[in-house]
């Protein structure tokens, strides 16, 4: 019998998901930029103006810093959650 506890603590189910052909696992509904960060993934894009190198900075919704496609469109990783199957493309994105 498993205690409430134990009950609270229990984590999502790992899904997988894929990142320019890479297949990396994360618990289903952890936000997308958290997941790629925790695979070492921190630069997402390119600044279109001078081409530095940008990553998710707010993690929260608000400085845009974190677009992505995923699933073919631009996204903010900060907010949304992985799920199963889904394909992220890092290269390409300005
Ligand atoms: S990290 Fe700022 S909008 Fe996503």
């Amino acid at each position: 019998m498993m205690s409430r506890l134990a009950a609270a603590a229990s984590r999502p189910a790992e899904i997988s998901f894929e990142v320019d052909g890479r297949i990396l696992s994360a618990p289903q509904g952890e936000p997308l930029a958290t997941a790629l960060a925790a695979a070492g993934l921190l630069q997402l894009r390119h600044s279109p103006r001078n081409g530095a190198p940008r990553g998710a900075f707010c993690f929260m919704g608000v400085c845009q810093e974190c677009a992505i496609h995923v699933d073919g469109v631009l996204r903010q990783a900060c907010m949304t959650p992985v799920a199963d199957g889904m394909v992220v493309e890092l290269r390409g994105v300005p």
